[in-house]
């Protein structure tokens, strides 16, 4: 009996954390193809595709500051894009909500490797 409560329990948790990848891939379609393998993150095939996707709808030159279209403007701002587009602080960035965690992940594991320009 206990066996079998256990094999449930089992069962049960795998179905569900099955469930949540389905989910995070349907809801954040920008999630940089699902990869989640962040030593695979890159300026020009991770991050600006990111921000072009997020951000740059709104961050552009002459639109809202800091303007997020060129590296050096990235890197130049990049403490106060962690704080807001990963941190959420003090209010998140896009406005509308956080972007899927893996994106969170890829742009705070590129900036804590210095933002490289790669
Ligand atoms: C819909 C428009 C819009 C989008 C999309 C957007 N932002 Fe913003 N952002 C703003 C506005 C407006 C402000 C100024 C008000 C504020 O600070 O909340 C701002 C402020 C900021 C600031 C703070 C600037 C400062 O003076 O300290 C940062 C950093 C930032 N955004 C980064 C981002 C990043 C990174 C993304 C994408 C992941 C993003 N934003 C997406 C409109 C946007």
């Amino acid at each position: 009996m206990k066996k079998i409560l256990y094999l449930s329990i089992t069962a049960l948790t795998l179905s569900l954390s099955a469930c949540y990848y389905d989910t995070e891939e349907e809801l954040y379609p920008n999630s940089f193809g699902g990869n989640k393998d962040t030593a695979s993150v890159t300026y020009s095939a991770t991050i600006a595709p990111m921000l072009a996707a997020n951000c740059t709808s709104c961050h552009t030159a002459g639109g809202n500051s800091p303007d997020l279209t060129t590296y050096a403007n990235v890197f130049a701002n990049k403490d106060r894009v962690k704080a807001r587009a990963v941190d959420g602080n003090p209010s998140p960035m896009p406005s509308s909500g956080l972007m899927s965690l893996t994106n969170r992940n890829a742009l705070a594991a590129w900036i804590a490797a210095g933002a490289p320009k790669n």
